[in-house]
């Protein structure tokens, strides 16, 4: 049976340590190449998982040729304004699903999922950047283009930079 037409079950929690060994770069590859070993994957996690205004979310596959792995993962950051009285932002980071199993529904899983835990939080908004090609994807949820991203890039190798 090829890939396509054996969607995955899968489930979404929070990213822990040992995702790093279960395929978490292999997946986060369909939004850019990271250059990472998985040891110093291991330890940017360590230093993340100690933000508290951070969530890393992460689809497993729970059958399948991919059972067990990490085929999708989605990260928010939260923010406190000092606008909307304290009001908490959220905004969508390092979105990506396997390059193997996208348009298969976990991309739409993994955002569900964020946006009921903003939701939780009582964010009062939830922003992320996207390329032209995925524009409609996220207005199907419900997101609308709003104002211009502007962008100063500040790395001595910026000019491949595409997130
Ligand atoms: C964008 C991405 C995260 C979406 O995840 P996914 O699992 O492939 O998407 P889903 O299967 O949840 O898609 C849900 C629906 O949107 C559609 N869809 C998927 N990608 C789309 C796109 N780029 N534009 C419009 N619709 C799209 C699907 O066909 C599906 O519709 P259906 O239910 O009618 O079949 C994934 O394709 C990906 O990793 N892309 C490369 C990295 C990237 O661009 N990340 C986002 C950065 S902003």
């Amino acid at each position: 049976m090829a890939e396509s037409e054996f969607p995955p079950a899968v489930r979404i929690r929070s990213m822990v340590a040992d995702d790093v060994f279960r395929g978490f770069l292999e997946t986060l590859v369909a939004l850019s190449p990271t250059g990472l070993s998985c040891k110093e994957a291991l330890s940017i996690y360590s230093q993340r998982e100690q933000n508290p205004h951070l969530l890393t979310l992460v689809a497993i596959a729970t059958m399948g040729p991919y059972q067990g792995k990490v085929v999708g993962t989605l990260s928010v950051v939260y923010e406190q304004r000092f606008i909307h009285r304290g009001g908490i932002t959220a905004r969508i980071e390092d979105f990506a699903v396997h390059p193997h199993l996208q348009r298969q529904g976990i991309g739409q899983e993994l955002l569900g999922y964020a946006i009921l835990h903003a939701k939780s939080l009582k964010a009062y908004k939830i922003t992320l950047i996207a390329s032209d090609d995925n524009v409609s994807y996220y207005e199907q949820f419900g997101f609308k283009k709003s104002a211009n991203n502007l962008r100063l890039d500040l790395a001595a190798d910026s000019s491949e930079a595409i997130n």
